[in-house]
């Protein structure tokens, strides 16, 4: 039964304490840190690239859950694996070749992982991306910006996933907090990113807690 795992995404945080943030969330029983590398291309903000994340690595020994907003994914792959990622999840719709990036990254030592847009559909991961990926990624707010408004509408994709692929990682990520974790978590996705509800909250291990405890009892239905 796939587990519960937490990433706060640092993308909300005080990126001038970024040391202190990561471990703060670490200490408050993250399981990974998700970090948004976005270039200004795929989508329309710039956030951080190889060079942080290598500073970071020193830091903290959290699973670096690397989230490639970028045009051309396959170019950052040797980077991202040299400044210590351990998961690099691209956007099915920034490349025509899917399965072979999947195998560089794998190549380069990391777990693949697969991102999905919202208007996009999920059939395109079904069948050989989602048996060879380590993580399926269903969007649940546009990719760019932290703070949006969930969208709901995003969970069928999900749960279409969840019931071909009982054993799979699948990640939400946009607009999770305690009022909508109970749909993502039903859903079945076991991998929570947050950041507002996360790095806004006065009791982040409270919140990650409830996260965990809601996601670990909805999987048991898939069993
Ligand atoms: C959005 C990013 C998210 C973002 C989530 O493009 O991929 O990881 O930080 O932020 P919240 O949890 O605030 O919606
Ligand atoms: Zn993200």
């Amino acid at each position: 039964m796939p587990k519960a795992i937490i990433a706060p995404s640092v993308l909300a945080c005080d990126f001038a304490n970024l040391q202190a943030e990561a471990t703060r969330m670490v200490k408050n029983g993250a399981d990974w840190l998700h970090l948004d590398v976005m270039d200004g291309h795929f989508v329309p903000n710039i956030t951080m690239g190889a060079p942080i994340i290598k500073c970071l690595r020193p830091c903290t020994e959290a699973f670096f859950d690397c989230h490639m907003m970028v045009a051309e994914p396959s170019r950052w792959v040797e980077d991202i694996a040299k400044a210590g990622g351990n998961m690099y999840t691209f956007h099915i719709e920034a490349t025509k070749e899917p399965v072979a990036l999947i195998h560089q990254i794998h190549k380069a030592g990391m777990k693949a992982g697969v991102a999905v847009k919202p208007g996009t559909s999920v059939d395109v991961v079904l069948g050989e991306v989602a048996e060879l990926a380590d993580m399926i990624l269903i969007m649940t707010v546009e990719p760019g910006f932290g703070g949006q408004k969930y969208k709901e509408e995003c969970i069928p994709k999900v749960l279409t996933l969840r019931q071909k692929y009982p054993h799979l990682d699948i990640e939400v990520d946009g607009g999770l907090a305690l009022d909508t974790i109970d749909s993502s978590a039903q859903g079945g996705a076991n991998v929570i990113v947050a950041g507002t509800s996360l790095f806004g909250a006065p009791n982040p291990h409270e919140v990650i807690s409830i996260f965990k405890e809601k996601v670990n009892e909805a999987q048991k239905q898939w069993i």
